[in-house]
């Protein structure tokens, strides 16, 4: 449980971080804590892009500076057909970004995943070429990337293209089209969009073979004459991981290419890992529900606390390296939305974001607005 003194610093962080404007009160805004810094992002799902979810928009218009879609923008949603391209929902996310002026990343034109099954085979049902997929990509990239032109700020290239070994990551891209494929990628997005800012994106970045690998990958692009302006490192963490001192190397490593870092998907989880039941259906088993769903009731103060000193942590190193770092993406708005819900097993109640279900800010938010208030006195 959470002392009693944990208690009182909370509420009086939440009483600092509410000032006067005008005789009313206003609470700070994370975008106002780190205008000097960083973007502060969200990731929007379809319900939110739409105007459903209006108390998540509400949310998101008020704390943050930059959306990216979670979903929408993925292959198998934007172009789930050969012939068919499903913009409407892109062009709700671009137009929101717009309406309250904020930087737009697109998300994501290559990756293995959430791909559609008819793009890496031909009538046959045979595998295509590496003739037949590259025409593809750019097919691709020009129609989604050419038709948000001036209007997408920044586009994740290519998502996850290295393993934790540091090799090429086995995929349906590398097998048809070659190791190139990336740079194909990036190739075809610059000429859709020339002034575009086009980002690798990928996991486990503190992870040494992870590091090595993606730097060899973005030299090998620079030599080549690729450039890429920017390096998103996922940040799907938990309460203890990554270790501070090897995230750091990194965000020090990928700079020092000549690239922005971003961290792009930040969400801390506070539950279990249940990697090794991926898949299962926990919610008919008891006793994993017991061991993998602690806290479908409430999250109890001490791991509030935990999430909140956690979440301090990071965000001092961001601050410490804010001229490195051009963005800090959460991926969701709100707990209830979060992918943690339901990956990777189905049922679960995890709390990784700054606001709970109900859209309040939770103690994690104002010890963050704290160290940015302390930091940039
Ligand atoms: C990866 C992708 C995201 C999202 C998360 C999990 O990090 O880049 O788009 O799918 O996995 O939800």
């Amino acid at each position: 449980m959470k002392s009693v003194s944990d208690i009182k610093v909370y509420l009086i962080i939440g009483l600092a971080t509410t000032f006067n404007v005008a005789g009313c009160s206003r609470q700070t805004t994370l975008k106002e804590a780190f205008k000097k810094d960083f973007y502060i992002g969200a990731a929007l799902n379809q319900e939110q892009i739409s105007g459903k979810d209006a108390n998540a928009i509400a949310v998101v218009r008020k704390h943050f500076n930059s959306i990216t879609p979670e979903n929408i923008l993925k292959w198998s949603l934007v172009h789930p057909e050969p012939n068919t391209y499903n913009f409407e929902p892109a062009d709700q996310f671009v137009a929101l970004g717009e309406k309250n002026n904020m930087f737009i990343v697109g998300h994501t034109l290559v990756w293995h995943h959430q791909a559609p099954d008819w793009l890496f085979v031909g009538t046959t049902g045979k595998p295509v070429d590496r003739e037949i997929l590259l025409k593809r990509m750019k097919e691709h990239i020009f129609t989604v990337v050419g038709r948000y032109k001036g209007r997408i700020d920044g586009w994740d290239v290519v998502n996850e293209a290295v393993g934790n070994d540091g090799q090429m990551r086995k995929n349906k891209w590398v097998e048809i089209i070659g190791k190139d494929y990336v740079q194909k990628a990036f190739e075809y997005a610059r000429q859709a969009d020339p002034k575009a800012e086009l980002y690798y994106n990928d996991f486990n970045m503190w992870q040494k073979g992870q590091r090595e690998g993606v730097i060899r990958l973005i030299r090998d692009l620079q030599s080549k004459g690729v450039r890429v302006d920017g390096i998103g490192i996922q940040g799907h963490y938990g309460l203890d991981y990554p270790p501070l001192d090897e995230l750091e190397e990194s965000i020090v490593a990928f700079a020092e290419l000549g690239v922005k870092v971003m961290i792009t998907e930040l969400d801390i989880t506070v539950l279990p890992s249940a990697w090794g039941h991926r898949g299962a259906d926990i919610t008919l088993n008891f006793e994993l529900q017991e061991k993998l769903n602690p806290y479908v009731k409430g999250l109890p103060d001490s791991e509030q606390n935990n999430l909140a000193g956690r979440y301090a942590e990071l965000f001092s190193l961001f601050h410490k390296h804010r001229d490195k770092i051009s963005r800090v993406t959460f991926w969701g708005v709100h707990d209830g939305q979060s992918w943690r819900n339901y990956w990777p097993v189905e049922g679960r109640t995890d709390y990784p974001l700054l606001f709970d279900r109900q859209y309040q800010p939770k103690p994690a938010f104002y010890t963050i607005i704290k160290i940015a208030s302390n930091k940039n006195q």
